[in-house]
């Protein structure tokens, strides 16, 4: 019998402290209704700065989803954590994890996976190989972010404020030997071309970025970059990330059925068989023309970024256990995960729950 890779648990996090678009308001130029008809967010969640990291909010939704998988911390042989909000530039957040769970045993190995948007998916993909091999039984696989404390909330900075939230989801992944239970199959893509457009360059090596320096704002005499935060950098306001709305969007639309379409393809499947879609949460509206573009009813797709904003490598985690908590999706459904985001990197998850 062939061994495939099945969500034994599953768990989200996020943090109390609701942020509306009305509140946004007080600090930048912005409003309820712009952000509602562009995005489809009306409040996002803010973590509390001194009491929580990236690290902790992760942590929660682990315990959340060891539990469910009705195995103890120590089971736990390896750990894949995905965010682009880490806790320190290095060492990353798998380190931290495993510190903050108490697990103890240095058998354990922690990967972190920096592909922003798409992070989780490639995380899962990962963890899949791992599991098929036999290398590893219980494979905690978390997705975290905590934007709000490196977001720009002055006017200057509302196109990309006003879209990023902080939360958590993570999962528990085992070896299933059933037959309609866990990954069928994961597709990976990357496209470097236009890595700056969704981005937060500083500090690092490059030292200062070349190409484009106007329209990223570095002064045309100073090379502002290095590994380190610089004096320049924050003299200059570099220390926030920037995006191309515009041209996000417009290959977001176009990979996001494509590599839906890519998982369906290959393994014979066609969009009436899914009993559920979940989009990384990006955008209602990227969602929505996906939704459109594949004939997909309401019921099998499932949004939460009105309440949550975007998550980044968070979303699709927090989403599917929501969905999963709110009895959407069953034992042996079909379910597909898709993800577009910086880098820009793109990719797919199908699965049997
Ligand atoms: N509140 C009010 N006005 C805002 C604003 C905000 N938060 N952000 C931008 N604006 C203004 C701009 O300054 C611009 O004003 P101008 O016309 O006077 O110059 C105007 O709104 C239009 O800006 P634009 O960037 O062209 O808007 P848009 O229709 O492209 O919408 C996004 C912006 C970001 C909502 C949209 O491009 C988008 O959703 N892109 C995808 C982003 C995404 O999914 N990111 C996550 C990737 S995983």
């Amino acid at each position: 019998m062939a061994i495939s890779t099945k969500i034994a648990g599953i768990g989200h996090y996020v943090p109390e402290h609701e942020v509306t678009n009305n509140d946004l308001t007080k600090y930048m130029d912005t409003s309820d209704e712009w952000i509602r008809e562009r995005t489809g967010i009306q409040s996002r969640r803010y973590a509390k700065k001194h009491e929580n990291t990236t690290t902790t909010l992760g942590a929660e939704a682990a315990k959340i989803a060891i539990e469910r998988a009705g195995i103890k911390k120590e089971d736990v042989d390896f750990i894949i954590f995905a965010t682009l909000s880490p806790d320190y530039y290095f060492p990353g957040c798998g380190v931290l994890l495993q510190r903050e769970l108490g697990i103890t045993n240095t058998e354990v190995g922690a990967l972190d996976i920096r592909n922003q948007c798409s992070g989780f998916i490639y995380g899962l993909s990962v963890a899949d190989q791992f599991i098929k091999t036999g290398m590893y039984k219980n494979i905690l696989l978390v997705g975290a972010e905590m934007h709000s404390m490196g977001l720009d909330f002055s006017t200057e900075g509302r196109g990309v404020t006003v879209i990023f939230g902080d939360g958590a989801g993570a999962v528990i992944l085992q070896p299933t030997e059933k037959e309609n239970q866990g990954i069928l199959t994961t597709h990976l893509h990357s496209d470097g071309t236009h890595a700056e457009e969704l981005a937060f360059i500083n500090p690092g090596s490059h030292g200062g970025y070349h190409g484009d320096r106007e329209k990223y704002g570095f002064p045309s005499e100073d090379k502002p970059g290095g590994i380190y935060m610089t004096q320049t950098m924050l003299d200059n306001d570099l220390i926030y990330p920037n995006m191309n709305g515009q041209l996000v969007f417009k290959n977001a639309v176009k990979k996001f059925p494509e590599v839906i379409m890519e998982a369906l393809n290959k393994t014979g499947y066609s969009t009436t068989d899914l009993a559920m879609l979940i989009p990384h949460q990006a955008n209602l509206r990227i969602a929505g023309f996906v939704q459109k573009l594949l004939k997909l009813r309401d019921d099998q797709v499932y949004n939460n970024i009105h309440k949550y904003g975007n998550t980044t490598a968070a979303s699709i985690p927090i989403a599917l256990s929501e969905a999963w908590e709110k009895k959407l999706i069953k034992e042996g459904d079909l379910v597909c995960l898709a993800a577009f985001g910086s880098g820009f990197t793109w990719g797919s998850a199908l699965l049997h729950w």
